[in-house]
């Protein structure tokens, strides 16, 4: 049995004032039955190890450079990062690969950058509205975790793998359980043809994740819990989508 996770990916949301009274919700809710982590601004993340440090909750970046260190300004290194106390890094999210046209490759150089400093790569994979009417979804889902897992090699069993449909991100439109669990049993057997590990990794659902409907999302057989946006910047509904993995 693996155990639940849930992640709050606040994306470009917050301020320290609202973040200290978000943090303060969670904590107080413990304890919980499945590992919960956030993932934050850059800029929040060391009063978030403040926070957070005393407790079981995790945090994490939603990037990471996949360089080591240098002349590259503005990005910020998975050593840093650990620095921090970062547990998690979320590598190729949809609206990274959108906004910042980010590759396949990079999504896998950033992950196997992330692993090499001890934070946990949380890779997101998806196909777009298009591509799921046009039939590409496993296609697509599998073009892109497969450069995670040739990059990774045989530290490929150490990710975390998000299964984020781009049309059900920040939409409200949440993929079924049934078409989420199909898509996430393709990832399992992906990921079971590259390690020994398939069983025990996790493989997260996201993309409109709410209070009603992440017990349904979390019943199914592949989906190991969830990474949450929009619902993750109130105290009252990420805890109770935490409480939903239970
Ligand atoms: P959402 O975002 O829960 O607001 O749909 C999920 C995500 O983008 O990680």
């Amino acid at each position: 049995m693996r155990k639940k996770l849930v992640v709050g990916n606040w994306k470009m949301h917050g301020s320290r004032a609202a973040n200290a009274e978000l943090l303060a919700g969670i904590l107080g809710a413990r304890p919980f039955t499945c590992d919960v982590g956030v993932c934050v601004p850059f800029v929040y993340i060391a009063d978030a190890a403040v926070s957070l440090a005393a407790s079981d909750i995790r945090w994490g970046s939603q990037d990471v450079s996949p360089h080591e260190q240098g002349a590259y300004t503005g990005e910020v290194s998975a050593k840093m990062l650990r620095e921090l106390g970062c547990r998690y890094a979320i590598v190729g999210h949809s609206e990274r690969r959108a906004f910042h046209q980010e590759s396949d490759q990079l999504v896998a150089d950033k992950a196997k950058t992330a692993l090499g400093h001890g934070l946990t790569p949380i890779v997101c994979v998806g196909e777009t509205l298009e591509q799921r009417e046009a039939g590409q979804t496993e296609a697509v889902v599998k073009r892109q975790l497969s450069a995670v897992i040739h990059t990774l090699g045989h530290c490929a069993g150490e990710m975390v793998v998000a299964y984020e449909p781009v049309w059900a991100i920040g939409t409200g439109r949440t993929a079924t359980p049934e078409q989420a669990q199909a898509v996430h049993a393709v990832l399992r057997a992906q990921l079971q043809a590259a390690t020994s590990h398939a069983e025990t990794m996790k493989i997260l659902y996201g993309g409109s994740v709410k209070p009603d409907n992440a017990a349904t999302l979390f019943s199914q057989p592949d989906i190991d819990g969830g990474l949450i946006g929009g619902a993750a910047l109130k105290a009252t509904d990420f805890v109770a989508i935490c409480r939903a993995a239970g």
